[in-house]
């Protein structure tokens, strides 16, 4: 069982938990969700000890084995099987028992056999015998083709090598797994097949993730971070937002009748602090407002939008490619060609979504048009003032680790040119990160520490800055929370210049693009259907690959259970009828109280009523008596003012009783 017990989690000033209590239950599988930059990645770092809780108390059983993704890039010629067989650690480290016991064995024969014998035993406990086809089917799963699984690690690119990494987390068994944004590098057949996975896991899971579909297949528990709070909720991501949506209808509700109350004390308060007789009642009013614990008002999420600009010129058509191959040069070897025979224009205003299975081309598609790479035949002729924004999340070199937003910034204005000096003054570079969301102390905040969405959103701002005509998004999703994928969606309908889009979001696809490409078999070529169309014939792919496949690989099988005792039972939670009557109640007592307040209320309404009237005549006998008057009506209205004086007295007097009773009712 994990527990966080008024948890305080920082970095450097930033307060990211505050009073965090929680219990997580061993075998829940737990999917932990908010902003970009709420710390969900923070509380990862407490999970698995990289960082220290700054109070409170955190505690996880000593002897859990935990698994998680390495976040850095593998630089190794260790084929692709050896390094995923390699994250399975306990493996490891019962083949080094072995080699030790052979050693001493060799030594001493008579002494170490029993050691020797019990390493075997050991060993083969821990799966050695299928370690190998364990790894290839994780390998396989995650969308490698049979040719690759020798392959050394560094042949791969950096997509791909994160997926490795993701294979060697699950190839290591653990009771207790963190995962970090798992499908950020995936495609959808990946994706699909790493749900399965995961559902038949039985250890204990922790998933952040930004996909809602994702976490509905795999989780059952939701821990929500906002506002440096922790929530838990005891359901997949839907029944969250819907739980979480009823909460806040509550909330607003209590708010509501809270400000309610205050308006009530402090219209007593300002009635009552100049009269003397009064003053200390009016006082112990003014007290009890500082100490109520005020409902907060449900803070509207600080929504994000922004827009491209208007591009200053858009040339048609933007791009023109001829009877070019595309490809990467290789040292000592000959290209390798990916595409060939692509003929193509774009033209201005077009909104392409670029589709094809995995690693059949769209990043080399993208990247030659970007420049990134040349054109190992054929002509990618460019229009005249062709203006091109990339977007290449998976390769945050465009941004310097050491540098803040502001010197990101700076240092892209200078280089843009004298066109853009004017509108680069340091005033006009921090109001323009303002704009997206990078306020204050952020803008000095090296890139470097910032979270993953955090980064993915400055590379956004810095290319809306660039003013592009021609828009080539690759991924551009990953990493960002879903209000910033919708800001997204709605500032790429509004742009106006041209959209080239590499996606597996598919809603982004459906809701931005109004053709697609189809990258596939070496070529490229129109898609004529739609998205529907084109999940069939990804399934129809797949099959085809699998086909391919079958001689090497058996079907994929989760890790081996934990190693320690398998997860015990959660307890018992209360049941959803106990909850149901429990809600029932509460609504009763609420109903009752309504009831025996109401007839209060309804006084205290009328006597407030009457108060403003009797106040009001007051004042108008007392301006009237100011006046020179007959002495007949002086004695009128000076007995009139009496009378109004008296009532007036009583119903304080009264106003002050029933308000008291009504609070002590509702408490
Ligand atoms: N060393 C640091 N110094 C200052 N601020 C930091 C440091 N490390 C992280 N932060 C800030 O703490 C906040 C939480 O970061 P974290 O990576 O935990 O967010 P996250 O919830 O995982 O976000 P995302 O969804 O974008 O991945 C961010 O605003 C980040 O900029
Ligand atoms: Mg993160």
């Amino acid at each position: 069982m994990i527990t966080l017990k008024n948890v305080i989690l920082r970095r450097s000033a930033k307060v990211l938990l505050d009073g965090a209590t929680v219990t997580i239950n061993p075998g829940e599988k737990v999917g932990l969700v908010g902003r970009n930059g709420a710390g969900k990645s923070t509380l990862f770092a407490l999970l698995n000890g990289g960082l220290h809780e700054d109070g409170g108390d955190f505690s996880m059983p000593r002897q859990w084995r935990l698994a998680q993704v390495a976040q850095n890039m593998p630089e190794t010629s260790e084929s692709a099987t050896d390094f995923v067989v390699a994250g399975d650690t306990r493996l490891a480290e019962l083949r080094e028992q072995l080699a030790a016991a052979e050693m001493a064995h060799a030594a001493n024969p008579d002494d170490a056999g029993m050691a020797l014998a019990h390493a075997y035993t050991d060993l083969a406990d821990a799966g050695e015998h299928d370690a190998v086809p364990r790894a290839q089917a994780l390998i396989l799963g995650l969308g490698f083709k049979v040719h690759e699984l020798d392959q050394p690690v560094d042949s791969f690119s950096g997509g791909w090598r994160m997926r490795l990494q993701l294979a060697r987390a699950l190839m290591c068994p653990s009771d207790l797994l963190l995962l970090d944004e798992p499908t950020n590098h995936l495609d959808l057949d990946a994706l699909v097949w790493l749900e399965a996975w995961l559902q038949r896991y039985a250890g204990t899971m922790i998933v952040i993730s930004h996909d809602r579909e994702f976490l509905d297949a795999v989780t059952d528990v939701t821990l929500h971070i906002e506002h440096a709070k922790l929530t838990r909720y005891g359901g997949n991501y839907s029944k969250f937002e819907e739980m979480r949506a009823l909460q806040m209808e509550q909330q607003q509700a209590a708010f509501a009748k809270q400000q309610e109350k205050i308006a009530h004390l402090q219209k007593f308060i300002d009635r009552f602090k100049a009269k003397a007789s009064k003053a200390k009642q009016a006082q112990s009013r003014v007290k009890a407002l500082e100490r109520m614990e005020k409902v907060a008002p449900l803070l509207a999420e600080a929504d994000f939008t922004f827009e491209f600009k208007e591009p200053a010129n858009i040339p048609n058509p933007m791009l023109t490619i001829g009877d070019a191959s595309f490809g990467y040069v290789q040292e000592d070897a000959p290209p390798k060609v990916i595409l060939t025979h692509v003929n193509r224009s774009v033209l201005a205003g077009q909104r392409i979504g670029i589709l094809g299975a995995n690693g059949q081309g769209k990043s080399t598609l993208v990247k030659t048009i970007a420049r990134e790479m040349g054109a190992l035949a054929g002509t990618v002729t460019e229009g005249k003032g062709l203006n091109i924004g990339y977007f290449a999340q998976q390769e945050l070199d465009v941004l310097h680790p050491g540098s803040n937003p502001l010197e990101h910034m700076v240092r892209l204005a200078r280089d843009l040119g004298p066109q853009s000096r004017e509108r680069s003054t340091e005033q006009d570079l921090r109001g323009f990160l303002g704009s997206f969301n990078f306020s204050g102390d952020m803008v000095k905040q090296p890139v470097g520490t910032m979270s993953g969405g955090e980064k993915a959103r400055l590379v956004l701002a810095m290319m809306v800055w660039q003013r592009p005509n021609l828009l080539l998004l690759d991924e551009p999703t990953n990493h960002l929370d879903l209000a910033t994928r919708e800001a997204l969606a709605v500032a790429l309908n509004e742009f106006e210049g041209t959209l080239m889009l590499v996606s597996h979001d598919r809603a982004l696809l459906r809701s931005v693009c109004d053709e697609f490409w189809l990258v596939g078999r070496g070529a490229v070529k129109d898609f004529d259907g739609d998205l529907d169309d084109y999940q069939r014939y990804l399934l129809d792919e797949a099959k085809r690959q699998r086909e391919l496949a079958k001689q090497a690989a058996e079907p994929p099988a989760p890790a081996p259970a934990p190693v320690v005792a398998a997860p015990t039972p959660a307890p018992a939670r209360p049941s959803e009828g106990d909850s149901r009557a429990q809600r029932q109640r509460s609504a009763q007592e609420r109903q009752q109280r309504a009831e025996q307040t109401r007839p209060l209320r309804k006084e205290l309404a009328g006597i407030d009523q009457r108060l403003v009237s009797a106040g009001a005549e007051k004042a108008a006998l007392e301006a009237r008596l100011a006046q020179p008057l007959p002495a007949p009506e002086i004695a009128d209205a000076g007995r009139r003012l009496k009378l109004l004086g008296d009532e007036i007295e009583a119903l304080e007097e009264r106003w002050m009783t029933l308000s008291e009773q009504i609070e002590a009712l509702a408490a």
